[in-house]
């Protein structure tokens, strides 16, 4: 996301400012690996940098946090980039911490383990709220609680108020959800990050977000919810093999130039 003066960074085009916020990167390296593996994060991310990337996607529920902070220090270190500055991070409040009193201290804990004074972009990870406990996963349908959105959300502007998060937004938010979400915003979330990808395509989303000046992110954009390369339904794609064959590409590759020219 970052404006980097490293020629490597710039083969991946920017996109324009998000909601007032700097320019940022059309394509973010995500850090959610399930069995999570620190040490083959840490060299990912570390990669990832080395290659060029500069906006990188984290979540408290990833656990993938204090490696994105050490491979960013470790990056600075050896010179791939110049400081933090230049990357841009997300991170998310998970749906354990989604209540009002626990949205600040959840930033606060993983602002500690990125070894960050602010997160680019903060997101409500899921509309949702689930009895407070460490973050996990797995959860139980009665440890599901009613979601207080403007409590969680005065929170989430008081994390950007502070400082702390350059900008906020959401995550998993449906059109229902998003206009109840404006109906009280003082400041409105800035990015919506959905899963989308061509069999999930998100049309009436993605519209009524243009309308109300919110930035989508696509998660999952080669079909990754399928969990495994083997049933994945768009690296699978007759259709889209047959695309990717006529240009000499692979189906990744061809969709990686389908979402940056659609961002
Ligand atoms: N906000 C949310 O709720 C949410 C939810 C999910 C994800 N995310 C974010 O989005 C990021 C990406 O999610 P994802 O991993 O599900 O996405 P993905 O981009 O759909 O990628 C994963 C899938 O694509 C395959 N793949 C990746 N690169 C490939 C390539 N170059 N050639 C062929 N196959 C390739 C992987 O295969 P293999 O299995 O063989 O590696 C896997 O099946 C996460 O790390 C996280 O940061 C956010």
């Amino acid at each position: 996301m970052a404006s980097s003066g490293s020629s490597r960074s710039s083969k991946i085009p920017e996109i324009l400012a998000v909601s007032g916020g700097r320019p940022l990167q059309a394509v973010g390296f995500g850090t959610a690996s399930f069995p999570f593996v620190a040490e083959d994060v840490k060299n990912a991310v570390l990669a990832a940098l080395d290659l060029g990337y500069r906006h990188i996607d984290t979540a408290s529920v990833y656990g993938s946090e204090q490696v994105v902070g050490e491979a960013v220090t470790e990056a600075t270190r050896r010179g791939v980039i110049a400081s933090r500055g230049e990357v841009f991070v997300t991170t998310k409040v998970w749906c354990t911490q989604c209540h009002p009193d626990l949205v600040l201290p959840s930033l606060k804990e993983s602002l500690q383990k990125l070894q960050m004074e602010y997160v680019d972009l903060y997101l409500v990870h899921w509309p949702m709220s689930v009895k407070p406990s460490k973050p996990h996963l797995f959860m139980k349908r009665e440890d599901i609680v009613p979601m207080d959105l403007r409590g969680v959300w005065e929170a989430m502007e008081e994390c950007h108020r502070l400082g702390l998060a350059k900008m906020i937004g959401v995550s998993n938010f449906t059109t229902r959800k998003l206009q109840e979400l404006l109906a009280i915003a003082k400041i409105p979330p800035a990015v919506n990050q959905v899963e989308l990808n061509p069999v999930w395509q998100q049309k009436k989303l993605i519209e009524f977000c243009k309308e109300k000046g919110i930035h989508v992110t696509a998660y999952s954009p080669l079909g990754g919810q399928t969990r495994t390369s083997q049933t994945n339904a768009i690296l699978h794609c007759e259709a889209l093999k047959e695309i990717a064959e006529a240009r000499g590409k692979s189906v990744a590759q061809v969709f990686s130039v389908y979402f940056l020219n659609s961002s």
